[in-house]
């Protein structure tokens, strides 16, 4: 399958690794251009046993690629991982502000049918909220109204 990891960081970018190795055409796509780049470079940024020898298996395969463009890669994914951060605020409560922003932009960028996975952790309830931003954003580009 065509899965696209959003967010390339220690969940992200273990998970999408994983996915390459049992097949699957993965992209991690990130806003941190610096990790990219370094990615794109086979620089890991987090230790983890065997990640390394993992990734640059799978980059020499073809199977995994790096990126910081959402529209290409979100056009032509089956199913789209969230994986940002969710940063703990003050009073205990989980940032979701990523997330949303994530959401949107996969329902700025899908040409078709997919799945949207949320790893991150969130309060219950945001799936609901994520699917109802997707939705909003893509049937409002899809009737023309330039959003
Ligand atoms: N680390 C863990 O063991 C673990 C386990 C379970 C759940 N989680 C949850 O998974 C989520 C990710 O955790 P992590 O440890 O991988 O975080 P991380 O900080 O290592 O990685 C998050 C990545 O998301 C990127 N990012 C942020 N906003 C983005 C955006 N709008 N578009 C694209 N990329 C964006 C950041 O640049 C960063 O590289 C969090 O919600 C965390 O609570 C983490």
């Amino acid at each position: 399958m065509e899965l696209l990891i959003i967010g390339a960081g220690y969940v992200g970018l273990v998970s999408g690794t994983c996915f390459s190795e049992m097949g699957h055409r993965v992209t991690c796509l990130d806003i941190n251009k610096e990790k990219i780049d370094n990615l794109q470079n086979g620089i890991i940024p987090i230790y983890e046993p065997g990640l390394e020898e993992m990734v640059k298996r799978n980059v020499k395969a073809g199977r995994l690629v790096f990126t910081t463009h959402y529209a290409e890669s979100v056009g032509k994914a089956q199913v789209c991982f969230i994986a940002v951060d969710t940063p703990t605020m003050l009073d205990g409560s989980a940032d979701t502000t990523q997330v949303e922003a994530v959401a949107a932009a996969i329902g700025h960028h899908m040409q078709h049918y997919c799945v949207v996975v949320t790893k991150s952790t969130v309060p219950v309830g945001t799936t609901n909220l994520l699917g109802e931003i997707i939705q909003k954003i893509f049937e409002a580009k899809t009737c023309g109204l330039g959003v």
